[in-house]
């Protein structure tokens, strides 16, 4: 049934790094029509609703209308073990992340941690994840199972491992390839789902694996593929002792065809002149994880430079390596990054990573990640006044982009007034 919302409508109709904060369209009495799941017609309140009497009519008020948030990058296995204390990568995998995904080999466990999680990130606002499972493919089926109850576009893929993990967590190039392959059948291109080709990352797949992948990949070349990519100096050094040949850390994965368009790699921090020029030459996308970064002790991304070189580049919370399920919290810490590396973002291409920019990386933007006409109705309202402390910054605003700062600064889910999917209020 056709649904009027009304509020400030935020969307974009270029990306604000290329056009500057322009290319953010703000309607401040503004309008989305829904109806059929999809957005079908955006534009002045007064305009939309006298040119359709009689469908009825959601009032926002002052609250600002975006796209729901796209998560590029998480493990939503790690739920549970977000926040723990004193490590840096490779201990913290060892330490808490595999004892944990060990956990989701039990299906009743990885559901529990699956409908807690799209709790979790709905009650942020985040109405799109692109998630690691882990090695057992039903985590998989739990997350997707999830997913399409809730109505989501969601992505997801069995995260293969065959060394360098422990025992109950490995698995083989052959049952990684075929695994992957049933659960693609499966899953990929059911109501809203995607299936994602997903090696954990170079050091736990042998190049046997890796290989078998590749394979997987070039049979399926309409997936994803997702890894991990210079994170930690300590990954990259373990790195070139694991693969002596290589020219560099993406040359792991170029060798065995896992590079190209479609290749979604997170981090992306200590990147080679070499990795950088292939990268961009295969349009390959990099996710900015800023508070997993921070958190882990990983290093500075480079989003001014990599953007400006025109890589394409999501934003994402890296759960549960990232220490929060918030996208507002994650574009704070993006914003932090970007200061101390000596770029203030604005707020337009702040909010523009975590909605279209996320949504390019993973090339669903034509679907997600702006409110347009034919684009589906996945919507967050914001409050921009959710706390005391950000209600009296935000009193003194003078236009929106100072109104909505304290927001991304500040806010967590109590700024999300109300999320919806598909058209639908969840
Ligand atoms: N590198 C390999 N696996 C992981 C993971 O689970 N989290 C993070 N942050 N980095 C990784
Ligand atoms: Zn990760």
């Amino acid at each position: 049934m056709a649904e009027i919302l009304t509020g400030q409508v935020l969307s974009f109709v270029a990306d604000p790094f290329v056009a500057g904060p322009e290319a953010a369209r703000i309607e401040t009495d503004g309008a989305v029509l829904l109806d059929g799941g999809r957005i079908v017609a955006t534009g002045p309140a007064g305009a939309l609703r006298a040119a359709h009497p009689g469908v009825p009519v959601t009032s926002h008020g002052r609250h600002l209308i975006s796209a729901g948030f796209v998560d590029a990058h998480v493990h939503y296995p790690q739920t549970a073990i977000i926040a723990s204390w004193g490590k840096r990568l490779i201990d913290w995998l060892n330490t808490y992340t595999f004892p944990e995904e060990m956990r989701l080999a039990d299906p009743d466990y990885a559901a529990t941690i699956a409908r807690r999680y799209f709790d979790l990130t709905l009650a942020h606002g985040t109405t799109t994840v692109c998630s690691y499972a882990t090695i057992h493919p039903a985590s998989v089926d739990a997350f997707f199972a999830e997913a399409q109850a809730r109505g989501l576009r969601a992505l997801t893929g069995k995260t293969c491992m065959d060394r360098n993990a422990p025992e109950g967590l490995r698995d083989t190039p052959q049952s990684a390839h075929d695994d992957s392959a049933r659960l693609l059948a499966r899953w990929h291109g059911v109501d809203r789902l995607s299936y994602v080709i997903t090696p954990r990352f170079s050091p736990t797949s042998s190049p046997e694996q890796l290989e078998a992948l590749g394979a997987l990949w070039a049979a399926n070349p309409g997936c994803l593929m997702q890894t991990h990519l210079s994170e930690q100096t300590d990954e990259i050094a373990w790195v070139r002792g694991l693969f002596p040949e290589a020219r560099d850390y993406l040359d792991t994965y170029e060798r065995f065809g896992l590079a190209g368009p479609g290749a979604v790699f997170g981090h992306a921090i200590w990147l080679e002149p070499r990795e950088k020029a292939r990268l961009l030459d295969m349009d390959c996308s990099l996710v900015h994880c800023p508070t997993s970064n921070t958190f882990i002790g990983s290093g500075l991304f480079d989003m001014a430079g990599l953007k400006a070189a025109g890589h394409r580049i999501g934003l994402a919370t890296d759960t549960g390596g990232g220490s929060s399920f918030s996208m507002l919290r994650t574009m704070a810490a993006a914003y932090e990054v970007g200061q101390l590396c000596g770029n203030a973002l604005h707020p337009a291409q702040l909010w523009w990573l975590a909605t279209q920019g996320s949504a390019r990386a993973l090339r669903l933007d034509d679907r997600i990640g702006n409110v347009a006409a034919g684009m589906e109705a996945d919507l967050v309202v914001i409050d921009l006044a959710s706390t005391p402390a950000i209600a009296q910054a935000t009193a003194r605003a003078q236009d929106l982009w100072q109104a909505l700062f304290p927001t991304i600064m500040m806010g967590d889910d109590r700024a999300i007034n109300a999320v919806y999917v598909a058209g639908r209020r969840v």
